[in-house]
């Protein structure tokens, strides 16, 4: 392999947002594609569920607000199938080629929605996610930390998916999911307090990430 081609293999970085729905995640992943582009890096940004054809057809059932009588399995199998769709057509292949992968959500949310918020338990989600590729995690993990009270204070006036739709006992249990997923795995997942205004949280995120690329050329 050529030493350009080694490079490249070293810069493979797979980071992840997590949150609550109405955290601000959408709008700080924008900040961070940006961030990562202007760091030189070969940027894929995608969605988990969604972001691949298979994945977001997959996506629009797991969302749709009239399917009320999905079944939790089916549900974590969605999830799931999205997820595996996702991994082996787009994710793997871009980290193989030495690209920084940035990815709206991913297992962590699958352990806090499924896992926590459906009481269906964290080895039955790793167990499945195992299929998909053995104890495959990203390097960072911003989760954006907001309570459901405060999310939901932020997604007033907005139609709601499915997954919004369901109520506070449901939102609780997520949110106290990540906490424990956060608690758990310090050294993958920061913690980004998004009570602050937008900017003031990207100043959290680049710094987690100024000094991960420290001394790295622009
Ligand atoms: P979002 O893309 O707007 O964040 O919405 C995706 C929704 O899907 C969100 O409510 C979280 C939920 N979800 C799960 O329930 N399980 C999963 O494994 C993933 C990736 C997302």
């Amino acid at each position: 392999m050529a030493e350009a081609d080694k490079e490249d293999m070293n810069k493979a970085l797979f980071i992840t947002v997590e949150g609550m729905d109405g955290s601000g995640k959408t709008t700080q992943f924008k900040l961070i594609e940006e961030y990562l582009v202007s760091r030189g890096r070969d940027v894929v940004a995608v969605r988990d569920p969604g972001g691949t054809r298979i994945g977001e057809r997959i996506r629009n059932i797991i969302l749709d607000p009239h399917l009320h009588e999905m079944d939790y399995i089916t549900e974590l199998m969605l999830c799931a199938s999205s997820r595996a769709q996702l991994v082996r057509q787009i994710i793997k292949p871009a980290l193989s080629e030495g690209k920084t992968v940035l990815c709206d959500r991913f297992i962590d949310s699958n352990i806090a929605y499924q896992g926590y918020g459906r009481d269906i338990g964290v080895d039955e989600i790793i167990r499945v996610n195992n299929l998909i590729s053995e104890n495959f995690n990203p390097d960072i993990t911003f989760f954006f930390n907001l309570s459901p009270g405060e999310a939901v204070k932020r997604r007033k006036n907005q139609a709601c998916d499915r997954m919004e739709n369901e109520d506070m006992a449901f939102h609780e249990k997520v949110y106290a999911g990540y906490l424990k997923l956060a608690y758990d795995n310090p050294e993958r997942i920061v913690n980004i307090d998004c009570t602050k205004d937008i900017e003031s949280v990207f100043k959290d995120v680049s710094d987690v990430l100024d000094k991960k690329f420290k001394g790295e050329a622009v």
